[in-house]
């Protein structure tokens, strides 16, 4: 059983390659490979071309990562259902499982929330860069995590919009302490800076790690890891 970082986290900022990033060739050594060099958990965006312009993941390649890496698995589910597929992620294997409020919100959302716990996961809630924070209210007390959107989500590589920073700070200060708070989209070794500074404790880095021969370095560096 692996255990869940978002309850018993090792240290915080917690550092989560997102396997998008990867060679799709090699993805169970690309896993392995970053576990290696330090990553705390493995972050796995799963997309359905509707809720988001591009196809990914599904559940068998989650089962299939199990055998790879002892990471956990935060599965970040863009896809209009969540619903539809969230027993599905935790029987293969995942940890934590998020969905988008712009998908499913208001009662739908906790109803959701409680049955992400009662398969044994943590549960994360989303909401892209044009998404008030506000339509959180009510849900994120239920909520293990809240990841806040620093792209429009669909593709690895984008330039990180600065403007989502006063949501992180907003959130910093509503979170209890037990709540972890995700940034995710366009984090590099500058901007990961600027996240921690303004409170998120979890940073999801697609290629700013997968796609730089000094993974290793740059996982210390992301997590602020200065050399003296
Ligand atoms: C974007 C995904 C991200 C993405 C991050 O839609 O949710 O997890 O893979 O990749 P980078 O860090 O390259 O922006
Ligand atoms: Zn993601």
């Amino acid at each position: 059983m692996i255990d869940n970082v978002f309850i018993h986290p090792p240290h915080l900022p917690l550092i989560a390659p997102s396997i998008l990033a990867a060679d799709f060739c090699r993805l169970g050594s690309e896993a392995a490979d970053v576990q290696q060099k330090g990553a705390d958990l493995l972050h796995v965006d799963v997309m359905d071309g509707h809720f988001v312009p591009n196809l990914t993941l599904g559940p068998d390649i989650v089962q299939a990562l199990q055998r790879a890496s002892t990471l956990m698995q935060d599965v970040h589910l863009m896809v209009g259902n969540p619903e539809d597929f969230v027993e599905s992620f935790a029987k293969a294997g995942a940890g934590n499982l998020t969905f988008h409020i712009e998908a499913c919100n208001g009662s739908k959302a906790i109803d959701l929330i409680k049955r992400i716990h009662d398969l044994g996961c943590t549960a994360g809630i989303s909401l892209n860069p044009p998404t008030a924070v506000e339509s959180l209210n009510g849900v994120m007390k239920h909520a293990d995590m809240v990841l806040v959107m620093s792209v429009n989500p669909g593709f690895t590589g984008q330039a990180f919009m600065p403007e989502v920073l006063s949501k992180v700070r907003f959130l910093r200060h509503e979170l209890g302490p037990h709540q972890r708070l995700e940034i995710d989209g366009g984090i590099g070794i500058r901007t990961a800076h600027e996240a921690l500074e303004a409170g998120a404790d979890v940073l999801v880095a697609g290629a700013s790690i997968f796609r730089n021969p000094e993974r290793e370095q740059t996982i210390r560096l992301l997590r602020g890891d200065y050399p003296k």
